[in-house]
């Protein structure tokens, strides 16, 4: 039968995040994942917390099992995240000087993609770094190193591997909105500065029933600006309970994201966050939501699968 990795266009990649411990140890899990995507995305185990628990002390078991087990079964591997203010080890203290926070940053900038350099194809260098007015959001990294913060985070990750591909990744901006037109002014000034920003991540976590406002042409207006685009975290979650036609509604907007994708020549990945709905971050994240992947808890494809696959058949 035919499958999604099968079907999908050679220049893009089809990607899911995972759990390695999920990938390791069950057999279900690891088949569907192996046969539809020909990428992954660490969900957690590139995390600093899980990176470096305690100064100075790093533990890559997690991330190498799973960085391993993806080679293994030829599928490129999409780092996730170096800098994400929701992401910071309860080591690191507010209250430290500039210099010393600027220096543990690109420590673990370095650490990290210089470990993997040759195995990560793209990092997301820097996860929300925009407020829904489309200014820079506040974090320990804005209020403590100011907005330069950005730029150093991808010149220390392309000096650890210059040929990664280095994106900025959000939320909120896979349509026209503030915070997409933020974003956009963000890229072409870092890209003016010469700053290496290679590419523009567009998370889509989407609710059913709801679509963006012109996908295609926001991610039209980026690709212009000289970068690659990715979706890189979508599903679609669903007001529960589940019904017949909001698993349609389901379908046509993971539908109508593939399809926006594909009209960019230069989109380069389509990532879904969680395959099944058995283990997706939804249900414990929005209570009353949930079945927001492309298999269902029984590991059984929805027509939102169907859908992609009809998209790539018919194109
Ligand atoms: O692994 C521990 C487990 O041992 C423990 O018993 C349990 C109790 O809380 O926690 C488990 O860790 C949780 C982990 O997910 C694995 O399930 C963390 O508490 C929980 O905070 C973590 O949530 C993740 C979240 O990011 C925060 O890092 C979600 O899985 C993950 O899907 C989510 O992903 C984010 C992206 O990184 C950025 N974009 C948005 C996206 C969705 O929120």
């Amino acid at each position: 039968a035919p499958t999604l990795r099968n079907l999908m266009p050679a220049n893009v990649r089809i990607g899911a995040a995972v759990d390695g411990r999920l990938y390791a140890a069950d057999a279900r899990y690891r088949d569907t994942l192996t046969s539809d995507f020909n990428a992954v995305t660490p969900e957690n185990a590139l995390k600093w917390p899980i990176l470096q628990p305690e100064p100075g002390r790093y533990d890559w078991t997690a991330s190498d099992e799973l960085i391993e087990l993806a080679r293994a079964n030829g599928q490129a591997v999409y780092g996730h995240t170096l800098v994400w203010h929701s992401s910071v080890p309860s080591w690191v203290s507010e209250s430290w000087s500039r210099e010393r926070l600027r220096s543990v940053l690109r420590e673990h900038v370095q650490t990290t993609v210089t470990r993997y350099r040759g195995k990560i194809w793209a990092w997301d260098v820097v996860n929300e770094v925009l407020a829904e007015d489309g200014k820079l959001r506040d974090s320990i990294w804005l209020r403590g190193l100011g907005p330069t913060y950005i730029a150093d985070a991808f010149r220390w990750a392309h000096e650890a591997d210059p040929d990664a591909r280095l994106f900025i990744n959000d939320y909120g901006v896979e349509g026209r909105s503030r915070k997409a037109d933020g974003l956009f002014k963000l890229v072409r000034e870092l890209r003016a500065q010469g700053v290496p920003v290679h590419g523009v991540g567009f998370q889509a976590h989407l609710r059913a029933g709801t679509a963006p406002n012109d996908a295609t042409g926001n991610l039209r207006r980026f690709a212009a600006l000289g970068v690659s685009v990715a979706i890189t975290e979508l599903d679609v979650r669903i007001a529960l309970p589940v019904s017949t036609e909001k698993l349609l509604d389901q379908a046509l907007l993971y539908q109508h994201m593939l399809r926006a994708c594909l009209a960019v020549p230069t989109c380069e990945s389509f990532t879904v966050w969680g395959f099944t709905d058995a283990s997706s971050w939804i249900t414990s994240h929005y209570p009353g939501y949930g079945a927001a992947c492309l298999y269902d808890s029984d590991m059984k494809p929805k027509p939102a699968r169907d859908a992609l696959l009809h998209e790539l058949r018919t194109r």
